[in-house]
């Protein structure tokens, strides 16, 4: 027995990762997921694809790579966090899952504050109320399908519905379960004052876990189904953003992960449950036992890279888009690019912007308009950053930077021109995946804790620095930025 999986239950596929002993991937397999839009601002999945998706690829990753599932010790679980799974008492799924990144709950929002009050809520749970977190949704299903709402015996968030396909076992991670927003976050568990005010019964929410405990064994038919063991032991794990951070070792105060994927991600440990007073930042629980953190999330971050390559230059590769952009001065001689191309959370939690480039003129070319979304970005990011310096946390001794957007290094010598710090890259580049490995590992007791087993594992392999140059220009354009959106946040709640 001597490899370790993690799977991830992640927006677009299930995505399953063997590890050896020594922490080195020994195979990955994936399998996509379709996602459903009914209505403008609306996103759902059906949790029976997610299972399909995640039994198919633990099949492929075992086949392919000549492992058997008595070879594998302990399986960690991650994925999306905030979606709400709903089942009845005889663990049916009651309708699609509503996902993180649906937007048709400010009403609920609004209520729930109204009905705890904002700074109360904030206090207990570390959070505002966002219309991608969890508990909102459930509001949002009382309110407009009531039917369906009494026939509710269960919420689980989606890895934790493949969870209870493997094990039988309705368990929650604390990581993801404080994304819920339902937890009173000091006590790592399930807040009673909150779940009275919003009437969501106690009963209806899963026992919590650390990241690296056992949450339940594999079922016959799991087994089966898998190709794994009868009785393998699946870990609790963590939400992707947690997971994600064990992933490249962040996993300690004073070391901030930068994530620059889809969406783009700055995190960073805390040691204890602090709360930024506006709730500006998202505060969760973390997946490493008895610690908490710090996020700012952006919700399109290399996605506003994707879009754009899609929408307006299919023909060209990335490469070629950016080697156009890398002839650009810093600035994009004066074009600003603002992503909120999904809403936006932080440091804006406005379901209602929207993207814009600002600026154009005649001069400006596709390389300009390249540059200034790298630097829009960046620009975004670095709003987070500074909530994250000015949050109290004490000194930021390292920055590691991981995601589709870092790979490049013209993007990279952006953000750190744009942050004004150095960046490291890393050895490990399996994200969340990778992390719930790890965690499956140090349950099994491979390694005596997450931080030991990141040691262990996961290795500095490159550095950049700012550039003096480039830190200069934005010195000036950051603050140009910084007006963008309140001088158009009227106009774009009209459009
Ligand atoms: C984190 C968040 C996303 C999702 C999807 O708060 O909403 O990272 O977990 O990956």
């Amino acid at each position: 027995m001597s490899y370790f999986l993690g799977l991830d239950i992640s927006t677009t596929g299930s995505k399953a990762l063997l590890i050896d002993a020594n922490g080195a991937v020994a195979g990955v397999a994936a399998s996509p997921h379709t996602l459903q839009t009914p209505q403008p601002l609306w996103s759902e999945q059906n949790p029976r694809e997610w299972w399909q998706a995640a039994t198919d690829c633990i099949r492929h990753v075992l086949a392919e790579n000549g492992v058997s599932g008595s070879d594998v010790a302990a399986v960690g679980l991650t994925g999306q966090m905030h979606g709400l799974v709903l089942l009845d008492a005889q663990g049916e799924v009651l309708r699609p899952a509503i996902l993180w990144n649906d937007q048709r709950t400010q009403a609920q929002c609004n209520e729930i504050h109204r009905r705890l009050g904002r700074e109360r809520f904030i206090q207990i749970t570390g959070n505002v109320a966002l219309t991608g977190f969890t508990a909102p949704k459930i509001l949002w299903v009382k309110e407009n399908e009531p039917d369906l709402y009494s026939r509710v015996a269960q919420v689980l968030l989606p890895k934790d519905y493949v969870r209870y396909r493997l094990t039988d076992v309705c368990a929650m991670d604390k990581a993801d379960g404080a994304g819920t927003v339902l937890l009173d976050l000091r006590a790592r568990n399930w807040s009673d004052e909150v779940l009275t005010a919003l009437e969501i019964p106690h009963a209806w929410m899963p026992p919590l876990y650390e990241g690296p405990e056992i949450t339940g064994v594999l079922t016959p038919e799991a087994a089966a189904a898998t190709g794994l063991l009868v009785g393998t032991p699946v870990m609790a794990g963590g939400g992707d953003q947690a997971a994600q951070a064990v992933g490249v070792g962040a996993v300690e105060p004073g070391v901030v992960a930068l994530t620059v994927g889809t969406s783009g991600v700055v995190f960073a440990t805390t040691p204890t449950a602090l709360i930024e007073p506006q709730g500006r930042l998202h505060a969760f629980c973390h997946a490493v036992p008895g610690l908490w953190h710090f996020m700012g999330v952006m919700l399109s971050a290399a996605g506003s890279l994707q879009w754009y390559r899609d929408t307006l230059a299919p023909q060209m590769s990335f490469t070629e888009l950016l080697e156009e952009a890398a002839s650009i001065p810093p600035g994009s001689e004066g074009l600003q690019f603002l992503p909120y191309l999904s809403g936006e959370r932080t440091p804006h939690p406005d379901p209602l912007a929207r993207g814009a480039w600002v600026g154009l003129t005649l001069r400006h070319t596709r390389g300009h308009l390249t540059r200034a979304l790298l630097e829009g970005v960046s620009f975004g990011l670095k709003d987070s950053f500074t909530l994250i310096k000015e949050a109290g946390l004490g000194q930021i001794r390292q920055v590691r930077a991981s995601g589709g957007g870092t790979k490049g290094a013209l993007w990279r010598k952006i953000l750190a021109s744009v942050l004004e710090t150095e960046l490291v890259t890393l050895n490990t580049t399996e994200g969340a995946a990778y992390g719930a490995a790890l965690l499956a590992a140090v349950g099994a007791g491979h390694w005596p804790d997450v931080p030991t087993a990141c040691a262990a594992a996961i290795q500095i392999t490159g550095s950049v620095q700012p550039d003096p140059v480039q830190v200069e220009a934005y010195t000036h354009t950051y603050p140009i930025y910084r007006g963008l959106y309140p001088a158009l946040r009227a106009t774009f709640a009209t459009m």
